[in-house]
């Protein structure tokens, strides 16, 4: 099914997950990422209509809540494509050539930052720091990341998921 067609109605079991979860913190702050990630996972994505619902469930200004998914590059949108692809852009990443990476995906994939592949395979990202500088560069794919990255092993990794197969991690440390 398209996900422009999708209903993004939640399941009623999602919506007392959430209210349970929001239960356990003095204020729907405290929940809403959870919430949020309870109800991406019910969907696949999180769009306007989904940011409503969640609103309502933990008792939130539906902007409140859609400011925070904006904010958050890792929700998944629903224009976004099968696979994921955030570039780290921040200093460690940066000074081991992450725009180098960047670049490279981008002339790979033919899309600038923030589209998707006319075959609705991938989408490009700039991330903020994923928490392994210490093997920089990285990127994250979905739930995976993939480290101390060369060229070659961008081929691989795009090769193997356009095959819709799991790449290999590629940590070396
Ligand atoms: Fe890229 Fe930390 S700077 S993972």
């Amino acid at each position: 099914m398209s996900t422009e067609t999708k209903d993004t109605t939640l399941k009623p079991e999602t919506i007392e997950a959430i209210k349970a979860h929001t239960k356990r913190y003095p204020k729907p702050d405290g929940a809403l990422l959870t919430a949020l990630r309870m109800a991406e996972r019910d969907v696949g994505f999180i769009n306007p209509h989904v940011c409503e619902q969640v609103a309502d469930a933990i008792g939130m200004p539906p902007a409140k809540v859609w400011g925070t998914v904006s904010f958050y590059t890792t929700f998944r949108k629903q224009s976004d494509g099968k696979n994921i692809v955030y570039v780290c852009a921040t200093l460690p990443c940066a000074l081991r050539g992450a725009e180098n990476v960047f670049d490279y995906l981008s002339d790979k994939l033919g899309v600038k930052k923030g589209e998707t592949t006319p075959d609705g395979q991938f989408t490009l990202y700039k991330a903020e720091c994923l928490g392994s500088c210490d093997t920089a560069p990285c990127m994250q794919v979905n739930e995976d990341y993939y480290e101390n990255l060369t060229f070659e092993k961008i081929d691989q990794i795009i090769d193997d998921l356009k095959a819709g197969k799991s790449p290999a991690r590629h940590v070396t440390l």
